[in-house]
């Protein structure tokens, strides 16, 4: 088959100012080499070239399936990345989730990147409504230890019950019970495990974490709030689940119900984890992902309310590792690539490399620094902040090609910029 170049395609070493739309969707394109390295000791905060150069593609013309010149896959920029470890041995814990059938299939996805080849015990007590076949077929391709119970309780009393359903189902090996939603997300499992072995599970425990947000909290309580997860030790869940019938009557969301039975019946206090996030931010929770943080043990709300793909996000660590999954590099032109969510550019360079942008929206709470507690120190939104966002990740053979959009004015065509990320052998 013959190459030949679409008369559109320019390239131009690309500045910001360059960026502004020139007619046809942007194409760019950045390659970068991942070499994994035994001693790797951890990943710099920048990288050391430019913005991409780009060129400008028709691509709602018939010429768009054209091949793109060779140059396009040249590589960017080559950087060092940890050896592929064995995947995490969670035998020892014990995940409850309550949900329905349709929506449990909808997360299986999302549930393999972090329960896949872990051995983990997920647990999914689901509504009658069809057939569960699909999903145990599914799990099973996906490796995920999987038990599906179905019945015709309500929502929340399909979520109390975890407790007695988790406890029944634990074995030797059990110690943790965990009670997720259907959109927690654990972006390292290696990392979870690491972390919950500093806690004591032979004694009482109730690790989570608070909301984020004051005013939840306020009506709320100051307790494990469900979408972070809520870990248990097994002789805490012994006490509640003597006390079960009494708790029952509380009546209220299933993690307060949780709460009250613990504050009511034993002298166990929550101990707020801070790694798990239970992502009580409405809007644009970008801040939040851009922040080049320590990565979280576990988020919530991706698919509800606000948008981030975590299947499409953890897609790159099959080449650089769940170390580089929300990493943060500045570029030498101060755009900003944050792996697996966006590429950015502030309108006034960054004051500091420790505060949050608050980007979501405000907190109904009327008091002083409603997300401060949690989040702190914060910032304020940057409205001229340029963003390209993640849409979709393709894993090929040794590569992983993400595609970020930036949308302009409706009016306007996207612009497109895929990073694609290479193993070197
Ligand atoms: C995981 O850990 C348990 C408990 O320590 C052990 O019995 C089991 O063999 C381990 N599994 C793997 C695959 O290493």
């Amino acid at each position: 088959m013959q190459t030949h170049h679409h008369p559109l395609l320019q390239w131009r070493q690309s500045t910001a100012l360059r960026l502004v739309a020139v007619g046809p969707t942007l194409l760019l394109i950045y390659v970068i080499a991942v070499v994994r390295t035994e001693n790797f000791t951890g990943f710099s905060d920048s990288l050391d070239v430019p913005f991409p150069p780009y060129q400008t593609v028709q691509l709602d013309t018939d010429d768009h399936t054209e091949p793109l010149p060779e140059q396009r896959c040249s590589t960017s920029i080559t950087i060092h990345a940890p050896v592929v470890t064995p995947r995490p041995n969670a035998s020892h814990m014990i995940f409850g989730v309550a949900t329905s059938v349709e929506r449990l299939c909808g997360s299986l996805d999302s549930f393999a990147h972090w329960a896949g080849g872990t051995n983990a015990h997920i647990v999914a007590v689901v509504d009658n409504e069809g057939s569960v076949t699909q999903s145990e077929k599914r799990a099973t391709e996906l490796g995920i230890r999987l038990t599906i119970i179905q019945n015709s309780d309500e929502l929340l009393d399909r979520y109390f019950s975890l407790i007695r359903t988790l406890l029944e189902r634990k074995n030797e090996l059990t110690k943790w019970i965990v009670l997720i939603d259907d959109d927690t997300f654990f972006p390292s499992m290696k990392n979870l495990v690491q972390r919950m072995a500093i806690y004591d599970p032979t004694e009482p425990q109730y690790i989570g974490a608070l909301t984020e947000d004051m005013s939840q909290m306020y009506y709320g309580s100051h307790m494990a709030y469900g979408g972070a997860g809520i870990f248990l030790s097994i002789p805490l869940v012994q006490q509640l689940s003597a006390v079960f019938d009494d708790c029952y009557d509380f009546k209220h969301s299933g993690d307060r119900m949780i709460a009250q039975c613990i504050y009511h019946h034993t002298t166990t206090k929550l101990k707020w984890e801070r790694g798990l996030h239970q992502l009580d931010l409405r809007g644009d929770a970008s801040g939040f992902y851009e922040s080049g943080r320590p990565l979280p043990l576990s988020l919530h709300h991706w698919k509800s309310w606000f948008h981030a793909d975590m299947v499409a996000l953890s897609k790159v660590a099959a080449i650089c590792g769940e170390p580089c999954l929300l990493r943060r590099w500045r570029l030498s032109d101060d755009w900003y690539l944050i792996n697996g969510f966006s590429v950015i550019q502030y309108s006034t360079p960054l004051p500091d490399s420790i505060t949050m942008e608050q980007t979501w929206d405000n907190s109904k709470y009327k008091g002083p620094d409603p997300f401060a507690y949690s989040l702190g120190p914060l910032r304020k939104k940057d409205e001229g902040k340029v963003s390209f966002r993640l849409k979709e990740a393709i894993e090929e053979t040794d590569r992983v090609r993400q595609i970020y959009v930036h949308k302009t004015a409706p009016e306007r065509k996207p612009q497109v910029l895929e990073v694609v990320w290479k193993l070197v052998h």
